[in-house]
């Protein structure tokens, strides 16, 4: 008999606890082993609850019984979720999150204290929702050397882009939906400023080159200063605009990961992920390309991939899983800046006679001059912009084009 506790009866966790009793039969089969929740714990109370009895507000409860083998962490922050998540992995509980925030920011660090507790640290859930993402990059794919990914990995910025796009509502509107959908961090900034995006493209970044990707060492810009006009020009010129996050390696084995609103061309699959669906296009020099898709974000979508790790640790039973793992890393030489990226570049600017370089394709509209130009870098990008902006023009927008 394996026993659950569950940490936090949010979103994530409430739909932890219900998809684990609707498919409880099946769980325990393919479990292989009888399974139940034995503890919730939440700081509110939850009188009404058809599982009032399992909850308990002080985690020594989880920490002191030995019949708790795995815990589902669903508090979110990285405070006491670090503190309480530490402190399972030492008793050599193996601990599934969908808290990104912390793999992003103690991840090496947790790796490490699993596998000296011989345990797991699975975080399936904390990239792309539903989209079984971690276990395919470091198990079926493990043959190939992966050479990037790009994707869209964030929920609630896809879905408000949408709404905004295809329903014409608003922003505050949207991201309202969005919040009352469950789909949004506690603190949205994260979700539109592009952090939440950031950290999962630095945890995808880790796994890939075995090295502690920290948030602070990468480029992130959000959609906030994104235009209706701009999403307009971008159809003109066949493309979508989304929130990209990437990582690219470099010739020299260094690694190029970003996120900023990229225009994504329409015969990119990617280009049609809508609504809070993400999607993961990985490259690798065995696979070429191969395409994750899913809902990103949510109570159920996200519950299934934390019961996914669950499942697979009582299976497993303590055997710390060796391919899932990063060293952690002081020097973060090995992360190129974005400037270094190659791309075409989507500009609009006020209307000037003269714009320095030679585009390869033009707009030319009543108040706007729009235009892509070839590859450049995306330093030379904003040189040019720096250079119209110095000549006079009103340089109102500027947007790499994905390249994959
Ligand atoms: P919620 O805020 O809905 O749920 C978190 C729950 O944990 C709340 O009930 C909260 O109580 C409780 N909690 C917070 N701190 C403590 C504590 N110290 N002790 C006990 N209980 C605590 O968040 P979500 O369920 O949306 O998200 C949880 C995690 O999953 C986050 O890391 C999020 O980024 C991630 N995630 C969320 C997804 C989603 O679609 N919502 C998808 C993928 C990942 P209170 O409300 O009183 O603070
Ligand atoms: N706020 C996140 C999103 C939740 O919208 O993608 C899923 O990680």
């Amino acid at each position: 008999m394996s026993s659950i506790a569950v940490l936090g009866y949010g979103v994530v966790g409430s739909g932890v606890v219900e998809l684990f009793y609707k498919n409880k039969e099946s769980i325990i089969a393919k479990a292989g082993t009888d399974v139940d929740i034995k503890y919730i714990l939440d700081i509110r109370d939850f009188p009404d609850s058809p599982y009032k009895d399992k909850f308990v507000k002080d985690i020594d409860v989880i920490l002191n019984d030995k019949d708790v083998t795995v815990v589902a962490e669903c508090m979110g922050g990285v405070s006491f979720a670090y503190k309480f998540v530490k402190a399972c992995l030492e008793k050599g509980k193996s601990v599934s999150t969908s808290n990104k925030e912390l793999v992003a920011a103690k991840g090496a660090e947790l790796l490490s204290l699993a596998k000296a507790n011989s345990c797991n640290f699975f975080f399936e859930a904390s990239v792309g929702g539903a989209i079984p993402i971690i276990r395919p990059l470091h198990k079926c794919l493990a043959a190939n050397d992966i050479t990037g990914v790009a994707g869209i990995l964030n929920g609630t910025t896809n879905f408000i882009l949408g709404k905004m796009i295809n329903e014409n509502m608003g922003f505050s509107a949207a991201l309202k939906m969005a919040q009352e959908l469950g789909y949004a961090e506690k603190d949205p900034t994260a979700d539109v400023e592009g952090h939440d995006a950031c950290r999962k493209i630095c945890i995808l970044s880790s796994l890939i080159c075995g090295r502690h990707v920290y948030p602070e060492n990468v480029y992130t810009k959000g959609i906030s200063d994104i235009s209706l006009e701009d999403v307009r020009y971008a159809e003109k010129f066949g493309c979508a605009v989304k929130l990209i996050a990437s990582m690219k390696k470099l010739a020299d084995g260094r690694i190029l990961p970003m996120v900023m609103p990229m225009l994504v061309p329409h015969d990119l699959l990617l280009a049609r992920v809508d609504d809070v669906f993400n999607a993961v296009l990985v490259c690798g020099d065995g696979i070429d390309k191969a395409m994750f898709y899913g809902r990103g974000a949510g109570m159920l979508p996200t519950a299934s991939a934390v019961l996914g790790d669950v499942i697979e640790e009582i299976k497993c039973g303590k055997c710390t899983d060796i391919s899932q793992t990063w060293e952690d890393s002081a020097d973060p030489s090995f992360v190129a800046g974005h400037e270094e990226s190659i791309n075409k570049i989507y500009f609009r600017i006020s209307k000037t006679d003269d714009i320095g370089i030679k585009a390869i394709e033009v707009i030319d509209d009543s108040d706007d001059m729009v235009f892509v130009t070839g590859p450049m870098t995306l330093l030379d990008a904003e040189n040019l912009g720096r250079k119209l902006s110095e000549s006079g023009v009103n340089v109102k927008a500027m947007i790499p084009v994905l390249d994959i």
